[in-house]
């Protein structure tokens, strides 16, 4: 009789390697990525290819609002998927419409856009703004130095960092830069071929940095006078992550004439979807029909899938009042970074931020990063991930925590204590 052999055991191989190697034969080199590889997640954890386990204050950069794993996600894409995944915008589905009744009913009276990303929710307020200005021939959109807007070609030129532009040249035309926060510097750019501003509420890339009140409401009244739209991209700061479901609405809250502001358009993606791909825009009613049919499509935008996760999302941070898990927990977070911040002055300079949404400045010299060219952001993030904590660099100075909306008090103690040990080694 043939006899049967167990088949051998797999060769034990460094996994990491392997997969970098598929990465650098077969894909596009176009992201610095961080020497990690992970598998598996379950709620704030992620776990790497060799079994190591990571807090992970960083959510895929603002996006796993729930954490990974989450059975109402997985649930939701279970069951709508046996019902229907995609049938085009061709026609009617009602996830599409229900998310979108959701949405507006949080931001404000207006209509809703879906897409699949960021960018290209911002793409669409472009277009919205040049539809918008079309016949007087107006098509500039004024947006902020230092913000991100996306890395299409429309988004390059919106976004304030020549970092983002280089070798894409010539830029689309038609966006000008204005300095953050300046409200005068933005009366005096605008020309007669302005159309709208755009700004994030709280600038993500560019290091964390809230938008002042006096400057969206200053904002708010200098694009009614010269009839401007104002356009907020909320793709990084908005679902909750600042305490409330839009960064505009938690800055100003409780300040005398906060409660009628409202901009024009609005960008969404990132938590939306909790990482299922989902982006859109709102629309303020008096321009939610501007973009007629025929005048913007795109094949994906708003799955029965991608709404049925989206309205769970929104479901579950409801029901856990996640939002106020955000604004409390941030708020103990942030001041013990401010804690840092005032005990090592010689590694952190300041701690900023609202809600879940916080970042932390290194000092400028170092002198345990002197001797490699990477910027601190980056060898301060290398020094927490062999400390088992995931957070995302912002610019060369600053990185940035964004973890899952539904983090522990006990898990954002233990990344506090983290960080401390790795200012410690640095002091
Ligand atoms: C404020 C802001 N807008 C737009 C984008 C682009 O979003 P996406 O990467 O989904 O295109 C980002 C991404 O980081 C962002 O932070």
């Amino acid at each position: 009789m043939k006899e049967i052999f167990p088949s051998p055991p797999p060769i034990v191989r460094n996994e990491f390697e392997s997969v970098r190697e598929l990465f650098s034969k077969n894909v596009v080199p176009s992201y610095g990525r961080f020497d990690l590889a992970f598998t598996h997640g379950a709620g704030s954890y992620l776990f790497d290819v060799v079994g190591k386990k990571y807090l992970d204050l960083g959510a895929g950069i603002a996006v796993c609002c729930l954490g990974h794993a989450h059975p109402a996600i997985t649930d939701a894409l279970v069951e709508q998927s046996k019902k229907l995944i995609h049938v085009s915008n061709l026609y009617f589905t009602e996830p599409q419409g229900r998310l979108a009744a959701e949405l507006a009913k949080r931001v404000g009276a207006g209509k809703v856009f879906f897409a699949n990303s960021g960018a290209e929710a911002n793409e669409g307020l472009f277009k919205l703004a040049r539809k918008f200005g079309h016949d007087e021939g107006r098509f500039e959109v004024l947006t902020a130095t230092n913000s991100f807007h996306g890395r299409t070609m429309a988004a390059i030129a919106a976004t304030g960092q020549d970092k983002v532009k280089k070798g894409f040249e010539p830029m689309t035309p038609g966006f000008r830069h204005i300095p953050f926060n300046d409200l005068e510097a933005a009366r005096n750019a605008i020309s007669p071929a302005t159309v709208a501003i755009m700004i994030e509420g709280v600038q993500g890339e560019g290091g964390v940095t809230p938008a002042a009140s006096e400057y969206l409401l200053g904002l708010r009244a200098l694009c009614d006078e010269k009839k401007l739209l104002l356009l907020m991209d909320g793709v990084q700061c908005g679902h909750f992550r600042t305490g409330k479901f839009q960064s505009f609405q938690r800055i100003l809250e409780n300040v005398p004439g906060g409660e009628k502001f409202l901009p024009d358009g609005l960008s969404m993606a990132k938590s939306l979807g909790g990482g299922f791909p989902i982006g859109a825009f709102w629309v303020r009613a008096p321009f939610a029909d501007l973009l007629g049919p025929g005048t913007h499509a795109t094949t994906f935008g708003g799955t029965p899938l991608a709404c049925a996760v989206a309205l769970k999302i929104l479901e579950v941070i409801e029901r856990e009042q996640l939002d106020s898990n955000a604004r409390k927990l941030g708020e103990w977070m942030k001041s013990e970074l401010e804690r840092l911040a005032k005990n090592y002055p010689s590694v952190v300079k300041s701690a900023r931020g609202l809600g879940l949404m916080l970042g932390l400045e290194l000092a400028e010299k170092i002198p345990a990063f002197a001797s490699s060219d990477k910027s601190a952001a980056i060898q301060f993030t290398n020094r927490l991930h062999a400390a088992g904590v995931l957070v995302i660099p912002a610019g060369t100075q600053v990185i940035r925590l964004l973890p899952p909306l539904n983090l522990k008090p006990q898990e954002a103690g233990e990344g506090i204590s983290k960080i401390e040990e790795v200012i410690k080694s640095l002091a």
